[in-house]
């Protein structure tokens, strides 16, 4: 999604806010520009520099941001959302006389209402963004008093936005402001900052402040100022941030995708060990006591994306856990489908970001509704995480490749510890079988890193199948749930055509679609279903298709029907989709790879999709 980062300080912008855009090209984009305020002339005034494509172009056009003098600026990366990704469509947008530049995350909902009444009012537009609206009403608004002028501008549009804006008549200051869209100030010596995300400003400072909804605020190079909507002064607490810049770089990998694979051991422990207290599952921080807990008497987990494959897992995992009811929506459907939900459910939300627009949408939907809310979530502060009941943290890690792979690992690890605990609650399960399922819990980091140790036949065989045009996952229970997001991953980031199915469900209609040669990966880990899915793979076998075979050790079986088996450690039935999922990733990796791809920026997707 779209990144922002602004400064104002003692040293020249431009290459400071290219360097900080740099570090959220993960979020996707098509098109970035740069705004930097001009104090010497006659008259103050507002360079802006824009370009299509990659940040590269940018830095060419400016000489590494060295040709563009000036010590206060905002920068921005666009994803294309109203208007296709020009340079005309890219931020920053000037208002009328340049007066104003604005760059903006979010999306300005009532922007065709006022974009019309401006025109009426003689202002023109260039661009085709909802973005350009605001830099107009600011410009409208603006009569000395920047905060007055942005206040008023929130009154005036709907929607959500994360905004750096920059008046040409106040050359060293930047104005923030932000509703529903993350946005973030930073302190140092050197000056101040804003940003989208941390990792735009950690190489220089770790000083920062998570600005609250709907608050304004002013920085100049030493000093920084908040205010609600009200114009009113306000104080705010800034934090220090304590990730490793390390942590946000590519540390030797040749992709962050694969970096994040092999941290998936580390990111699991992390998130396991510290809910394990003397062999027992810990929930203490979900503020729930075990009588509330007890009571829950059905779950409803929401959530986009690969998060969404963890719910589905959970399903599974879960009933059988703790026996009790899950349902699962996608976030985007069960905003609006007006849920009818039992009083005493317990909503879920899962998110690795935590500003997944319709994640949070949902969460605001249930909550609206009455209904207690737990966000499992990766990003400490993010807005999923702030508006929930209760958090769970997932201690993966800053992740950067698009797709994600620790983050699910460690949402899949907060998934089961829920389960033990809400079985445990509720005497579905005893101390034995607890103390039996925490032990395994502990050793799958250690199984997860000996799977890793044989990445090169997963590899070997990825590079045979890297220029297949489809490929089909099946699987069926918890292992179905694996297929979802072993395809996912396939289809992202190598673009080959993907779909997973429930294999029983093969025979209506799926099997047509089963070729010569076609790449079949079938999933099997629980016993109870395995001749099952067996059977299935000897149907696509025998209309042609090559078949791979994902299975524990010991399911040699597998090799009498499978062209080619990949074999994960053994585990308990309930925690295997933690292991298989590893070889699908890798598998994912290494066909884009096969195929050149920019694994860790894959074509029209974005890290945290932030709006609708
Ligand atoms: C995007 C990402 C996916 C992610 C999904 C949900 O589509 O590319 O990897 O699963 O958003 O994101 P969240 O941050 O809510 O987990």
């Amino acid at each position: 999604m779209c990144g922002i980062v602004g400064f104002t300080g003692r040293q020249q912008a431009a290459p400071i806010l290219l360097d900080g855009l740099e570090k959220l090209e993960y979020r996707g984009y098509d098109s970035a520009g740069i705004a930097v305020a001009q104090a010497g002339g006659a008259e103050p005034s507002i360079e802006i520099v824009k370009a299509k494509g990659r940040l590269k172009v940018l830095r060419e056009m400016t000489d590494d941001g060295r040709s563009v003098s000036g010590t206060c600026g905002i920068g921005h990366t666009r994803w294309a959302t109203h208007g296709e990704p020009s340079v005309v469509n890219s931020h920053p947008h000037y208002a009328k006389n340049k007066r104003v530049a604005v760059v903006h995350n979010g999306i300005i909902e009532n922007y065709q209402e006022i974009r019309e009444k401006l025109t009426k009012e003689g202002f023109s537009f260039v661009s085709a963004t909802d973005t350009e609206t605001v830099a107009h009403l600011l410009d409208k608004y603006y009569t000395g008093n920047p905060i007055e002028a942005i206040s008023k501008v929130m009154f005036r549009v709907r929607g959500s936005y994360a905004l750096g804006i920059l008046f040409a008549d106040r050359p060293g200051e930047i104005y923030a402001v932000r509703k529903d869209s993350p946005l973030i100030v930073g302190r140092s010596e050197q000056g101040n900052f804003i940003a989208s995300d941390v990792p735009a400003i950690l190489k220089y400072t770790r000083d920062v402040c998570f600005i609250p909804n709907l608050e304004i605020v002013k920085l100049t190079a030493v000093e920084i100022h908040f205010y609600n909507v009200d114009q009113e002064e306000v104080e705010e607490t800034f934090s220090e941030i304590n990730w490793d810049t390390e942590a946000a770089e590519k540390g030797g990998f040749a992709h962050f995708m694969l970096k994040e694979i092999y941290e998936q051991p580390k990111a699991v422990r992390d998130t396991i060990s510290p809910r394990i207290s003397d062999g027992h599952v810990d929930l203490e921080e979900l503020g729930m006591s075990r009588e509330e807990l007890a009571k829950v008497s059905r779950l409803q987990m929401v959530a986009c994306g690969s998060a969404y494959h963890v719910c589905m897992t959970a399903r599974y995992m879960v009933e059988q856990t703790a026996r009790v009811p899950v349902d699962v929506d996608l976030a985007s459907e069960f905003r609006y489908r007006n849920p009818v939900m039992e009083k005493d459910t317990l909503v879920i939300v899962v998110s690795q970001s935590g500003e997944t627009a319709d994640s949070l949408a949902a969460l605001r939907e249930a909550k609206k509704l009455g209904y207690r809310v737990l966000g499992i979530v990766n990003v400490v502060g993010s807005s999923i995480a702030r508006e929930a009941d209760s958090v769970f943290y997932t201690w993966a890690g800053p992740e950067i490749s698009v797709a994600t792979t620790k983050a699910y690992s460690t949402q899949l690890a907060a998934v089961y510890l829920l389960a033990i605990g809400l079985g445990k609650a509720k005497g579905v399960i005893g101390e034995a079988q607890e103390t039996q399922m925490v032990e395994e819990l502990l050793r799958l980091p250690e199984k997860i890193e000996r799977i890793l140790e044989e990445k090169e036949r997963i590899q070997w065989f990825a590079n045979k199948f890297s220029h297949s045009k489809d490929i089909f996952f099946i699987g069926r229970g918890l292992d179905y749930a694996s297929s979802l997001e072993g395809s996912l991953k396939l289809k992202e980031i190598s673009y080959i055509h993907s779909e997973a199915y429930a294999a029983g469900e093969l025979k209506h209609g799926t099997i047509s679609l089963i070729e010569d040669g076609i790449l079949v990966v079938g999933v099997a880990t629980q016993k109870g279903l395995f001749e099952k899915l067996i059977s299935n793979m000897v149907e696509v076998k025998s209309r042609g298709a090559y078949v791979l075979g994902v299975t524990s050790y010991g399911n040699y079986s597998m090799e009498d029907v499978a062209n080619y088996t990949i074999y994960v450690p053994k585990t308990m039935e309930c925690f295997a989709a933690s292991l298989v999922v590893v070889p699908l990733q890798l598998l994912a990796y290494y066909v884009a790879l096969g195929k050149g791809l920019d694994v860790d920026k894959p074509r029209n997707l974005a890290k945290s999709v932030t709006v609708e």
